[in-house]
């Protein structure tokens, strides 16, 4: 293969590295150094200056839109042609690693410094992105920016969303300094692709380093307020009570029958976040909130389990004497990838001589959203201690990550010489 390029992995390792300074926490749990960056924090606000320098040294021009999505361009031989776009996010969870959505934007700009060093232009404009709040973490939409983009989501509805403190986007976004001006992408991208850790087993357990992302599964996320009384822990009797944390618990447990019912397909149920009031050792909770966080690849079988988690807690008075209401946060349905996208990444591949399985997504990724407006598809890379993500326990090796991003300079060239898929 005559154009095959190499970028520069020690320096793309050192990128990641030194990115994950930015937020760096000690986690007590296992140990580590984690980094924690929630969207539109000054960490992140830290971190978008620091990779918004690494694109301007790797010479694109950096643009800002609404949401606060940023992107770096390379012009093409035909500059107006639609750009092929590239990107993740840099925005992580309570208990990130250093991988998760990074690898895919500071990938991108090891890719386009490939490209200056090799001196090789092409046809269509590249762009590296990052999108704003993609792990929801804050402000409860996860790909939120990615969603604005893609359409699935109103601006106005995205720049009125507050975190827990009440703080908003919008003036999380000027605060920050990243209330861009671009408005809508137009024209859209010729196609996207997105590098990401797999976050999950399946590579691991297959021996290989990449993977061909075949699609991402249906997520749902709502939030559960559940109201009993309080009352005196040592007099109240038991069957006197309406005990919102007894109900709490019945809801988690039941979520948990419901994953292993199997009547779900393969439902994955997860209540990360809850709260109980008032909070006090001597008295029985009066009320308490979670989020309930549902994966499904199908899209029916997700229809299901709402209506029976619904059901649940529809008969949370006649147990406990507590009531529920259920509030939507977020869904997405399932997406599956551009076959053509898919089919590129597989034959570079093999042009590299690097062995890949595919796979379907367990987690969340822009590239479900940008799927809407563009062909798109991503490349998986493996992680260590079992692809496991969302804690600093999350590592892939320098030479997984070097593949993927070998993988997606490759990737990229080609579609930005192609005048049709
Ligand atoms: C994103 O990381 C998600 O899948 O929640
Ligand atoms: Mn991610
Ligand atoms: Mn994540």
């Amino acid at each position: 293969m005559s154009e095959l390029i190499r970028v520069d992995r020690d320096r793309l390792w050192g990128d990641l590295m030194r990115l994950a300074t930015i937020g760096a926490y000690d986690d007590v749990p296992t140990g580590l150094r984690g980094v924690r960056r929630l969207a539109l924090t000054d960490e992140d606000a830290q971190a978008r200056r620091q990779v918004i320098d690494w694109m301007r040294e790797a010479g694109l021009l950096v643009r800002i839109d609404k949401i606060g999505n940023v992107y770096g361009r390379r012009a093409g031989t035909d500059d107006s042609l639609p750009c092929v776009l590239m990107g993740s996010h840099i925005d992580t969870v309570t208990s990130g690693g250093a991988f998760d959505g990074t690898l895919g934007v500071l990938g991108g700009i090891a890719v386009v410094r490939a490209l200056n060093d090799r001196g090789l232009s092409t046809l269509r404009p590249i762009e590296v992105g990052f999108f704003t709040e993609e792990e929801g973490v804050r402000f409860g939409v996860d790909m939120l920016g990615s969603a604005v983009t893609a359409g699935r989501l109103a601006l106005e509805y995205a720049h009125k969303l507050t975190d827990d403190d009440g703080a908003s986007v919008a003036d999380e976004l000027v605060r920050t300094g990243f209330d861009g001006q671009e408005a809508e992408r137009r024209p859209v991208p010729f196609a996207y692709i997105e590098c990401h850790i797999e976050q999950g087993p399946i590579l691991a357990a297959a021996g290989v380093d990449i993977g061909v992302v075949t699609g991402v599964q249906g997520i749902s996320w709502q939030r559960l307020t559940l109201h009993g009384a309080a009352a005196h822990a040592g007099t109240t009797p038991i069957e006197h009570r309406q005990d919102a944390g007894v109900a709490a618990a019945a809801v988690i447990l039941e979520l948990r029958r419901m994953c292993e019912s199997g009547r779900f397909g393969q439902l994955r149920g997860t209540v990360g976040k809850l709260s109980i009031e008032p909070g006090s050792t001597n008295v029985v909770p009066s009320g308490a909130t979670m989020t309930i966080d549902m994966r499904n690849p199908d899209d029916d079988a997700m229809t299901a389990a709402e209506t029976e988690l619904a059901a649940f807690v529809a008969e949370l008075p006649g147990k406990y004497g507590v009531t529920g209401s259920l509030e939507r946060m977020a869904k997405t349905f399932t997406v599956r990838f551009d076959a053509g996208v898919q089919a590129l990444i597989a034959a570079t591949a093999d042009d590299l001589g690097l062995p890949y399985v595919h796979a379907m997504s367990g987690a969340g990724h822009d590239a479900q959203e940008i799927a809407a407006i563009c062909p798109t598809a991503m490349i998986f890379v493996a992680g260590e201690n079992g692809g496991v993500s969302h804690t600093p326990r999350e590592y892939s090796n320098p030479t997984a990550c070097g593949n993927g991003a070998d993988l997606l300079a490759n990737s990229i060239f080609r579609l930005a010489q192609r005048e049709s898929l």
